[in-house]
């Protein structure tokens, strides 16, 4: 496509002058991209072998006041401007949420474009689809900035780890909720307020429900886990809770027991099935993951042959994003040139299916508070007896004598997740237990 062969298979003319960009959003990711193309064109067009050339730039508002100054002719609010033209290669998706991104991209593929994305939410919902098209076009679909940001993650799964049998995956994913417990953990401070501290400093959103529930997790754990097992598992099969239930005192009884706390997205293979989910964990101290704090992502993969390895670094921001965001660019510019059809690959494995939650099998923590009289946790024991779970250790903590109750901590050995649920409602029930103040899996 970019090259001819002349006779004697010499290569003598390069057909394209450029390789033409559209970009669709300008806000931090779309910003900071523009502004590499600007300050790299050279060291980019060297790479590429061909100079990189933006055509149009796609936003909501042109009228906005925006920190990079651009040529008004290149910026439209009108989107069929860059899918529709005939002059754009490589169509750069930094628009993101659902819709209408998962359309503009369906349109861009549609038209011969090939995709560069950092949209988690489109390709965990849609990326099955997304390839099928992408495949039926002809065209190519690169995502590396939408897990873990400038952290190389896609590409290793898809080249680098491709000769290996991975079984698990622990990942660290979501800044904004690492900060929150990172400063619960070191602060003492309670998530309420841990969390405004968050929004202030621009850690968290106004709203931040998809963050600390646990949602933009599952959407990576599903990116990642669809690579490492060739499934097209979706975020619905992940099973999720957030950390807003987590208080202060979680971290004091953690630390007591020797663990951290984090909101970890696993996934781990079992034969043909999977298990997904995104909650908050006790881990030990002494992994590699109890130590990432703040705003770093780390993800740690077990594999047959490379071992296990970790992924660290910073998961956010508009230079982290352009760096997975370029490479992405660059590769699919490379092919352009080179004359190369890169289509996404889709051997799927059909025997994988997801592994129900009931089965899970894990240490647990709990936190009760029950009145403060002789035969409590008589009681307790009975219950979680009755479902096969055994107690490892128990501490009573903070009598208010006043009220006269007691907060009751409790480590088990290894139980069922169904029988823990079991037990728990019938704690709930029981006369002995005011409240089953938390409950947090442990992962050994
Ligand atoms: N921020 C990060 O650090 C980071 C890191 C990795 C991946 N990502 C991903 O990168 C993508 C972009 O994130 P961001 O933080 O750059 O978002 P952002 O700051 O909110 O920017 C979104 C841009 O898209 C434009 N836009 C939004 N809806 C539009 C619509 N319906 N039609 C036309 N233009 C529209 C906005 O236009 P106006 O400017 O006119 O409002 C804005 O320029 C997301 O998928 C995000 O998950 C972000």
């Amino acid at each position: 496509m970019g090259s001819k062969q002349g006779s004697g298979g010499k290569v003598t003319q390069q057909v394209k002058k450029a390789i033409g960009i559209g970009l669709l959003g300008l806000g931090t990711v779309g910003t900071g991209v523009a502004e590499v193309l600007a300050t790299k064109a050279d060291g980019l067009a060297e790479q590429a072998g061909l100079p990189l050339v933006l055509r149009k730039v796609l936003v909501r508002d042109v009228n906005k006041r925006r920190s990079i100054k651009l040529a008004p002719s290149l910026v439209t609010d009108r989107p069929d401007e860059i899918l529709a033209h005939p002059e754009v290669d490589i169509v750069i998706e930094l628009v993101g949420g659902e819709y209408p991104a998962t359309e503009y991209i369906k349109q861009a593929l549609a038209s011969g474009k090939h995709i560069v994305t950092a949209n988690k939410e489109v390709m965990a919902k849609h990326g099955y689809e997304l390839f099928s098209l992408a495949k039926r076009h002809n065209t190519d679909i690169r995502y590396e900035a939408s897990v873990g940001s400038g952290i190389p993650l896609i590409s290793a799964f898809q080249q680098d780890l491709a000769a290996n049998s991975i079984s698990a995956i622990h990942a660290i994913v979501n800044g904004t909720t690492n900060y929150i417990l990172t400063q619960m953990a070191q602060e003492g401070l309670d998530f309420a307020s841990t969390l405004k501290q968050a929004q202030k400093l621009g850690y968290a959103e106004a709203d931040p429900a998809n963050d600390i529930e646990g949602i933009d997790a599952a959407y990576k754990l599903v990116i990642l886990s669809n690579l490492a097992f060739r499934t097209k598992f979706t975020p619905q099969d992940v099973y999720r809770e957030g950390i807003s239930n987590i208080a202060a005192r979680d971290f004091s009884y953690a630390r007591e027991f020797g663990y951290a706390i984090k909101l970890l997205a696993i996934a781990k293979r079992d034969r043909d099935t999977v298990e997904m989910r995104v909650h908050p964990v006790f881990i030990p101290q002494d992994f590699q993951l109890a130590k990432v704090d703040g705003v770093y992502n780390a993800v740690e993969v077990e594999t047959d042959l490379a071992g296990k390895l970790v992924f660290y670094g910073e998961g956010a921001g508009a230079l982290r994003a352009s760096s997975a965001v370029l490479a992405d660019v660059l590769a699919i510019a490379r092919n352009i040139y080179r004359g190369v059809n890169n289509v996404p690959e889709l051997r799927l494995n059909e025997t994988v299916s997801v592994k129900p939650m009931s089965d899970l099998k894990t240490r647990y923590y709990l936190r009760l508070n029950a009145p403060d009289r002789p035969g409590v946790l008589a009681q307790i024991s009975k219950v979680l007896g009755d479902n096969s779970i055994s107690i490892s250790s128990v501490i009573q903590k903070e009598i208010n004598l006043p009220a006269q109750t007691a907060i009751i901590v409790i480590m088990t050995y290894p139980a069922r997740e169904k029988a823990m649920q079991k037990a728990l409602s019938q704690l709930k029930q029981l006369p002995e237990v005011n409240e089953v103040s938390n409950f947090i899996r442990v992962e050994e």
